[in-house]
């Protein structure tokens, strides 16, 4: 087997999977301005794949070669829809797997999946156990959360790095904190403590509120982490993984321009799949912080297809 995350130079930084948004498309935009060390799928439901209407799971473990190395993550509870999973996304060339074990949504943990699995060890040591069956050759990796009772959280840490994964992602939050609050990066000092006691070969990547490059750096070297996962932090800068620190402000015409090619490419991709207000939340991604983005962002919000949205970017820069 080879391990991907071994080969990289630390810290190591990954895009966050975030449901509805790190999909194909976006994933396409983000590896072609800066890229980050790896992507993330958005997560797909292990029991989806293998059930009726499992086109829409698809869809999300779409990739291109340039979104590599990429890991898909998979949600559920069902130990043998695991091993499938796995044996399906190694086929798809997928160079590593994730199992979500942090998602604080209630849909989700009501079906003992996402952060319903923290603490329970004997379902999560099968699920773990059962993805290794289905393959050999990709990287596994856990994202998790911290314990909602703090002095569960040491012994759920320690328990991961007792199993047998590659790589362990903690989102410094509980599940009842859901986004809320800060991420409490002391935890996850504490849990690269415990890793180097315990299983220093895994590598730990942290999670929660990062905002640039230099604060990867920060947590790199103030809390021991191999590298720093970021989800938000796109949302406010689509370049947050640039590493020179002086590279200027940039223009609006960058913006817009960035903004053209993916509601293009949405447009080619998705066109007839998705709805294109499903667009409409990357519009202030792009649209801010310049003379005349409100108004531009007004205007976009009432559109309702890509021809209109080509007519008002074209008044836009006459
Ligand atoms: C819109 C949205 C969707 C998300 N979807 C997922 C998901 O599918 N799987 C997952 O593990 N985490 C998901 N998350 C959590 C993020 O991966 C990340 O752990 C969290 O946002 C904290 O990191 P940040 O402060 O850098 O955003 C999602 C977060 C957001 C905001």
């Amino acid at each position: 087997m080879s391990n991907f995350w071994k080969k990289i130079n630390k810290p190591i930084t990954a895009l966050a999977p975030m449901d509805d948004v790190t999909d194909f498309v976006f994933r396409e935009i983000i590896a072609t301005i800066v890229k980050p060390d790896v992507l993330f799928t958005e997560f797909a439901s292990a029991d989806g794949l293998f059930s009726n209407g499992s086109e829409k799971v698809e869809r999300k473990l779409l990739f291109s070669e340039i979104q590599k190395p990429i890991v898909a993550q998979i949600w559920g509870s069902n130990p043998e829809n695991f091993k499938k999973a796995a044996k399906l996304i190694a086929e798809l060339g997928f160079d590593g797997i994730d199992i979500n074990m942090g998602c604080p949504d209630r849909s989700i943990m009501s079906k003992n999946s996402g952060a319903a699995l923290i603490n329970n060890k004997d379902l999560v040591g099968k699920l773990i156990q059962e993805t290794r069956k289905g393959s050999s050759k990709l990287s596994l990796s856990v994202k998790t959360r911290l314990d909602m009772n703090p002095d569960l959280t040491k012994e759920w840490i320690s328990f991961l790095l007792s199993q047998n994964i590659d790589t362990l992602i903690i989102h410094g939050r509980t599940a009842k904190a859901m986004s809320k609050g800060q991420a409490d990066w002391e935890e996850i000092g504490k849990a690269v403590e415990i890793k180097n006691k315990i299983n220093p070969e895994i590598i730990l990547i942290g999670n929660g509120d990062i905002k640039n490059y230099k604060e990867v750096e920060e947590k790199h070297k103030n809390y021991g982490v191999d590298g720093v996962m970021i989800g938000r932090g796109i949302f406010n800068n689509p370049w947050v993984f640039e590493k020179s620190e002086s590279v200027n402000e940039r223009t609006k015409d960058e913006y817009i321009k960035l903004l053209v090619t993916h509601t293009k490419l949405f447009n080619d991709k998705w066109g007839k799949d998705k709805n294109f207000h499903e667009m409409k939340k990357f519009f202030k991604i792009y649209v801010k912080g310049f003379k005349g983005a409100n108004i531009l962002r007004q205007k976009l919000m009432q559109i309702k297809n890509y021809e209109e949205f080509c007519s008002v970017i074209s008044s836009f820069r006459e």
